[in-house]
């Protein structure tokens, strides 16, 4: 429980995630909830998604859902991850190539746990992802080429935002460097067999390393995709996959009650069709989860906003995740979330101990207009702010969640992916789709060709 106290939160014996549903029930919020017997109504289908998913990953890289075995096979890949990274870290400066599953967790990642200040001889990382030429241009009148590295990385290998910028950048480094000195200065991580990148990495003996086939972008921050440029950076990689395997442990029954994953899902999917909520605001009250919240909105809408193709004319499935930040958006959103309509739920995320606290300094002409902050902290206050808003969202009969993190550590967010993928995976199953593909988003992107091809219809 966050206190002033420094060194008695410094105590915290427990390093799993603590994750409160009470605010999902009836019981917590009113009638906006979900009633327990509405679940129990639901077990068959609850135990039938948990059977899927135990049988869709039975194989390990080559299941159907092998996004959720990384956590152990990619244990037997980690000498060539460190080693392609080691090389990495040789350069002053690495630019990380990639969209979407390719980046975001990596980033996300980066902002939680990457070590700050950076470790003697950690390189820059960059991550090149939005096509901006004024981004891109500013960025490489600022390196020194000699010492830069370009790490590509794309599953399908032919992701035109990836393609055009990687292009570039071999372009930049040829010109300057020649192209035998240039073809050191790229690595590669895409599909094993397939794809334009994985062509080229093979015709100019691009060092690269694989994404398994089975693992879409979005899952596959336990990769290769995140792993590199985290090893990079000097993040405990192995905690990292230690922290996801052990949330997989904890999510292996059919039973709710003891599956944190199955839990979240089925009572997402419930607030969406049961009670119309289709926003899921994520809140957390640490700043360097932002970037995680990004990654969990792309896995959350791109995975379950879709349609159940073999029921034409049913309900779409999914519920559009936003991000608030705790205690910013209190000035911004909450306004709305307390008096606009009732169709959301929410997710707050806190974390129990912080590695620096910073008492909050009164002297005699402060105290008498500030006298509640005596003796309190930084951590007192959000911890104040936090709960403060919790409990108008719950007494506005608005559902939610709180996922309490005991520290902010790799270990900790290997739990959190493989939670959220997992209830994700569930949720999908729940909803009746497909949770790994993303059809209509393969529409807009062969749009985009035929629009530089000068033919669109
Ligand atoms: O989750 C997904 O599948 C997408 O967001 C992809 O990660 C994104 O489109 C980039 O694809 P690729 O890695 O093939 O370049």
């Amino acid at each position: 429980m966050p206190s002033g106290n420094k060194s008695l939160r410094c105590g915290s014996q427990t390093k799993q995630l603590v994750i409160d549903t009470a605010n999902f029930y009836m019981e917590g919020v009113g009638r906006e909830g979900i009633n327990r017997t509405e679940l129990a109504a639901q077990t068959g289908e609850i135990e039938q998604a948990q059977r899927r998913v135990q049988d869709g990953s039975r194989n390990g890289l080559d299941a159907e859902y092998a996004a959720l075995n990384l956590a152990h096979e990619m244990s037997a890949q980690l000498p060539q991850i460190r080693a392609m990274a080691a090389d990495l870290r040789r350069h002053q400066d690495v630019l990380v190539i990639g969209i979407g599953g390719s980046s975001l967790g990596a980033k996300a990642l980066q902002q939680a746990v990457a070590p700050l200040p950076p470790t003697a001889g950690t390189p820059r990382l960059h991550f090149v992802e939005n096509i901006d030429p004024y981004f891109l241009q500013r960025l490489l009148s600022s390196l020194d080429v000699e010492s830069t590295a370009v790490l590509c990385i794309s599953k399908s290998g032919g992701t035109i935002e990836t393609v055009v910028q990687f292009l570039i950048l071999r372009d930049w480094l040829t010109r300057q460097l020649g192209q035998n000195t240039a073809r050191r200065h790229q690595w590669v991580i895409t599909d094993p067999k397939s794809g334009w990148l994985r062509e080229l990495a093979e015709r100019e003996c691009l060092p690269s390393l694989p994404v398994p086939p089975q693992v879409g972008g979005r899952y596959s921050v336990l990769s290769a995709v995140g792993l590199v440029p985290l090893a990079v950076l000097g993040v405990d990689i192995e905690a990292l996959l230690q922290g996801a395997a052990d949330n997989a442990t904890r999510c292996v029954n059919a039973d709710i009650t003891s599956n944190p994953a199955l839990e979240m899902a089925a009572l997402c999917v419930l607030l969406d069709t049961r009670r119309s909520k289709r926003t899921a605001v994520m809140m957390p009250y640490v700043n360097r989860l932002q970037l995680f919240v990004d990654w969990y909105c792309q896995l959350w809408a791109e995975s379950l906003g879709k349609w159940d193709r073999a029921r034409p004319g049913s309900t779409p499935a999914g519920t559009l995740p936003v991000r608030a930040m705790g205690a910013v958006d209190q000035h911004s959103q909450l306004q709305m979330y307390l008096e606009s309509r009732h169709d959301k739920f929410f997710t707050f995320i806190e974390l129990e101990t912080c590695e620096y606290d910073l008492p909050v300094p009164l002297d005699d002409f402060d105290a008498p207009h500030f006298p509640f902050l005596k003796g309190r902290s930084l951590a007192k206050v959000i911890d104040a702010e936090f709960r403060a808003t919790r409990q108008v969202i719950t007494d506005a009969g608005h559902p939610n969640m709180t996922i309490r993190l005991p520290v902010l550590n790799a270990h900790v967010l290997g739990q959190l992916i493989d939670l959220y993928q997992r209830a994700t995976i569930y949720a999908g199953l729940l909803y009746g789709i497909n949770p790994l593909d993303q059809p209509s988003v393969e529409i807009g992107k062969r749009l985009a060709i035929d629009y530089l091809r000068g033919t669109p219809r």
